[in-house]
């Protein structure tokens, strides 16, 4: 059975395609989630994707994505920068987080370039609206199969790197 990320987004997004096109696209949340689906199909991973107006239940999904989920990718909408619920039960998760943004958070208001989220994140992708999933699931694709390997092959490279004893290197 295939490996499944949850996807969560957060309030208002629900609202998507007719909520401020010219910051958010025209896309609906629909077409996002349908874009997560081929998108992880052709990355052999599956997806859980969900939407929820309150920060409860997007605890409550985080809380239960820690034994049944290998990855959260994270809209979190404003809850991103009031948060600090999400942020526990992300890092309390222990899976890799890789949060995303439609918008360009730091193109905005002062507010919005603080994210709660971002300390519990792998990596943020925001700006480029619906790709950013797109990328995020392959980041997490990659991150949740290969965790030893690339371990391992970064000691090695760090191990070739040290110079040998008594050599000078420039
Ligand atoms: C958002 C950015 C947030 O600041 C905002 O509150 C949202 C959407 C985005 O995807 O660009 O609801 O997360």
């Amino acid at each position: 059975m295939p490996s499944t990320v949850l996807v969560l987004n957060g309030p208002n997004l629900n609202l998507l395609g007719s909520r401020e096109p010219e910051i958010y696209g025209h896309e609906t949340l629909s077409d996002i989630a349908a874009l997560c689906e081929r998108t992880a199909e052709s990355l052999g991973i599956a997806v859980d994707f969900r939407q929820s107006n309150s920060e409860a239940e997007l605890v409550n999904w985080v809380q239960e994505a820690r034994t049944s989920r290998a990855g959260i990718i994270i809209n979190a909408g404003a809850l991103t920068h009031t948060s600090v619920a999400l942020l526990d039960a992300l890092t309390a998760s222990s899976l890799p987080v890789v949060e995303v943004h439609l918008s360009n958070i730091f193109r905005r208001e002062e507010f919005r370039r603080h994210s709660y989220i971002s300390l519990a994140a792998r990596g943020v992708i925001c700006g480029l609206g619906s790709q950013g999933y797109e990328l995020a699931l392959a980041a997490v694709a990659r991150l949740i199969a290969k965790p030893s390997k690339r371990t391992a092959s970064t000691q090695k490279t760090a191990s070739k790197k040290t110079p040998a004893k008594g050599k000078r290197t420039r």
